[in-house]
C-alpha cells in the first residue's frame, strides 16, 4: 500500500482498484477496477461502484452511492445535510449524532464535470451529464445534460435506441420516455401524496399555482380540472352573459366552442390567417365592421344571431400565439373581452410592439386557459388545466366557481362546479414544470431542423413563424396536396402522423344548429384537407427525425416525378 495514503481497515476495496497518492478512505466501499485520483476523500458508508473514475481532489461524503461506470471530474463536492450547523441550539459543537444524512445516488454511466457541487437528497439519472462547475440542487433525469447554478437541463444525450434503427417505428408522440426519465421524481411525488393524503386542494395545488404563475409571468394562476373547464370558467368570470356571442376560429379543437356553449354563450366564427392558421386580424375587423351593428344602447350586436357580441377567444394553435397587439386594439375599439385559449402554448412568446417587449402566452388577455392534458407541452398524468389572469377579482371568481361556488366551506354564493385539480396531479405538474423551458427549447430545435431539411421541397409547405412569434411547437404542422397518400406512405414506414383538425368546427354535425355552410370560411376550408402534423416531442432523436424527413422527401419526389394524369388516377 502507498505510504502517503490513509486507507482505514474497514474499507472494502474490490479487485483491481487503482489508487493514486494522498487518498483518505474510511468505512467506504469501492467496486472492481475503479480508479481513484490524488487527494480524494471518501467517507464512511459511501459506496463507489465498479469501473468508475474518480478524479483528484474530489470529496465523497457519507450517504453518497455511486453506481458502476460513473465518471467524476476533479474537485467535485458532495454534501449530505441540507441544513448543516456548527453548533447545537445550546451552543455546543455539533457531534455526528446531530448530523442528518440525506442520501444521494449517482446512477450508472453518469458523468459529473470538474468543480461541480451536488446537493443532498437527489438522484442523478443513468447516463446523465453534469457540466463543469454546475450546482445541482434537484434530481437530474436519465440522459439529461445539465449545467449552471442552479443546474438546468440543456438537452438530452443522443442515444441509439431500438427505434433509431432503420425501419424501426417513429411514434407521432412519445409519452413514455419523458416519464421514464422522471420516474423516480414522480414516484416520490406520488408517495408524498399517499403519505399526506392531501388529495384535493392544499399546499400541493397552491404551490403549483404559484410556480405556474411565475412561469407564465402573470399574477394569478388558478388550477382547475381541465383546459375545457379553464376556458368555461374564464368566460364566466370575465362577465360573458348567457346568450352573448363569443367570437373564435373554426380551426381549433372543439373544446374551445364547447366551453363557450357550456358558459351558455353562442360561438360565432371568424376565419384564420393563411400563413399562421390562427385568428385573422383582417377577418376579425371585417366581421366586426360588416357583420355586427350597434343597437340603440350602443351595444355591439351580431347580425347573424341578433345577440350581443361581448368576447373574443384567439386560440394560440400548435404552440404559436395569435397576433395579439391588433386583436387587443380591435377588442378595445369594440369593447370586447379577450380570453386567450393558450391550451397548446405553454411558454410561447409574442413580441408586443405596443409594450416594447416579449410577452408570454396567458398574460395578454383578461384571462387565459391552459390545458395539462398528458400530450401537452406541460402535461399531467391525467386531466388538468389552469386559468391565468392579472386581475385579482377574476382570480377570486374562478376559485369560487371551480369549487361549487363556495366562499368558505358549505357557504355557497352561487352554484358552481366540481372543477378542481387533484393535488397529486398538481404535484406532478410542479415536478415537471422546471423541465418545460428545456423541453420547449428542444421542440424549437427539432422544428428548426425540420424547417431546414424540408424547406427545399416544393410539395411541402413548412410552418410560418412571424418575427413577432417564438412558438413552442406543441405540434409541427406542414401542408401538402397529397396528404392521404403521404400518411399511408409514412404509416407503411412505421411513422406516426396526426391531423389537427380534419373537420372545421363550422362544418361539424354538432354545430348544424349554428347554420354555417361550406364556403363560409375559405382559408380554414382550404387548409383543413392539407395539414399534416409530423412527429414532434422533445425526446425525438436526430436519427428518428432524419428517417421521417427521408421518407417524406422520397415520397414527395416520387409524386413529383409522376405525370399529372397518373397522380389523378392515384387520387381517384
Ligand atoms: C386549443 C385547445 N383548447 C382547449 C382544449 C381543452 O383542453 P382539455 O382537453 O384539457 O379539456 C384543448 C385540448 O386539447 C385544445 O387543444
Amino acid at each position: 500500500m502507498n505510504p502517503f495514503n490513509c486507507i482505514a481497515e474497514d474499507v472494502k476495496l474490490g479487485e483491481g482498484v487503482r489508487l493514486s497518492k494522498f487518498i483518505n478512505l474510511y468505512g467506504c466501499e469501492i467496486g472492481d477496477e475503479t480508479k481513484i485520483g490524488a487527494f480524494v476523500e471518501i467517507q464512511k458508508n459511501a459506496k463507489v461502484g465498479s469501473r468508475c473514475k474518480v478524479s483528484s481532489h474530489t470529496f465523497i461524503c457519507e450517504g453518497v452511492t455511486i453506481e458502476d461506470n460513473v465518471f467524476i471530474g476533479h474537485g467535485v463536492t458532495f454534501t449530505n445535510d441540507s441544513y448543516p450547523r456548527a453548533t447545537t441550539a445550546a451552543g455546543e459543537l455539533q457531534t455526528e449524532a446531530d448530523w442528518k444524512i440525506e442520501p444521494t445516488v449517482i446512477r450508472k454511466g453518469a458523468s459529473i464535470g470538474s468543480g461541480a457541487t451536488i446537493l443532498p437528497n437527489l438522484e442523478i439519472g443513468e447516463n446523465a451529464i453534469v457540466g463543469a462547475g454546475a450546482v445541482v440542487t434537484k434530481s437530474v433525469p436519465a440522459n439529461a445534460v445539465v449545467a449552471g447554478n442552479p443546474a438546468k437541463i440543456l438537452r438530452h444525450v443522443e442515444q441509439q435506441t431500438p427505434s433509431d434503427q432503420n425501419g424501426a417505428p417513429v411514434p407521432f408522440l412519445d409519452l413514455v420516455t419523458p416519464h421514464l426519465e422522471l420516474e423516480n421524481e414522480l414516484i416520490h411525488v406520488f408517495r408524498q401524496g399517499l403519505r399526506t393524503a392531501h388529495f384535493v386542494g392544499g399546499p400541493a395545488v397552491e404551490n403549483f399555482e404559484e410556480a405556474f404563475a411565475a412561469f407564465c409571468e402573470v399574477k394569478h394562476s388558478i388550477a382547475v380540472s381541465s383546459g375545457t373547464d379553464a376556458l368555461r370558467f374564464a368566460i364566466m368570470a370575465c362577465g360573458v352573459q348567457p346568450g352573448d356571442v363569443v367570437i373564435t376560429v373554426p380551426n381549433t379543437f372543439i373544446a374551445t366552442t364547447e366551453a363557450i356553449s357550456q358558459a351558455h354563450a353562442i360561438p360565432e366564427f371568424v376565419d384564420v390567417d393563411e400563413q399562421t392558421y390562427n385568428l385573422s386580424v383582417l377577418m376579425l375587423e371585417r366581421y366586426l365592421e360588416k357583420q355586427c351593428v350597434r343597437d340603440k344602447s350602443g351595444r355591439l350586436v351580431s347580425l347573424r344571431s341578433g345577440r350581443p357580441v361581448t368576447a373574443v377567444i384567439p386560440v394560440h394553435l400548435y404552440g404559436q400565439m395569435a397576433d395579439m397587439d391588433p386583436i387587443l386594439d380591435l377588442a378595445e375599439r369594440y369593447n370586447l373581452v379577450v380570453i386567450e385559449d393558450a391550451c397548446q402554448s405553454h411558454g410561447a412568446d409574442y413580441f408586443s410592439k405596443k409594450n416594447g417587449r416579449w410577452m408570454k402566452a396567458g398574460t395578454m388577455g383578461k384571462a387565459s386557459a391552459f390545458s395539462f392534458y398528458p400530450g401537452k407541452n406541460l402535461g399531467a398524468c391525467g386531466e388538468g388545466g389552469a386559468v391565468t389572469t392579472n386581475d385579482a377579482i377574476i382570480a377570486e371568481k374562478i376559485k369560487c366557481v371551480r369549487d361549487h361556488g363556495q366562499i368558505k366551506k358549505y357557504y355557497h354564493d352561487i352554484e358552481g362546479y366540481n372543477g378542481r385539480l387533484d393535488a397529486i396531479q398538481a404535484a406532478i405538474l410542479h415536478a415537471k414544470l422546471p423541465h418545460v423551458p428545456a423541453w420547449n427549447a428542444l421542440r424549437r430545435e427539432r422544428a428548426a431542423e425540420y424547417n431546414q431539411l424540408l424547406s427545399g421541397e416544393e410539395a411541402i409547405r413548412i410552418p410560418h413563424e412571424p418575427e413577432w412569434s417564438r412558438g413552442v411547437y406543441h405540434l409541427y404542422v406542414v401542408r401538402t396536396n397529397n396528404r392521404e397518400e403521404m400518411i399511408n406512405h409514412l404509416k407503411k414506414a412505421g411513422i406516426g402522423t396526426g391531423i389537427h383538425y380534419p373537420v372545421p368546427l363550422h362544418l361539424q354535425k354538432a354545430y348544424i344548429s349554428l347554420s354555417y355552410n361550406p364556403g363560409d370560411f375559405p382559408v380554414t376550408e382550404s387548409v383543413t384537407p392539407e395539414i399534416l402534423s409530423l412527429p414532434m416531442f422533445p425526446q425525438l432523436t436526430a436519427r428518428q427525425q432524419a428517417r421521417v424527413v427521408h421518407e417524406i422527401v422520397s415520397f414527395a419526389r416520387e409524386i413529383a416525378s409522376k405525370p399529372p394524369q397518373l397522380i389523378e388516377t392515384t387520387l381517384a
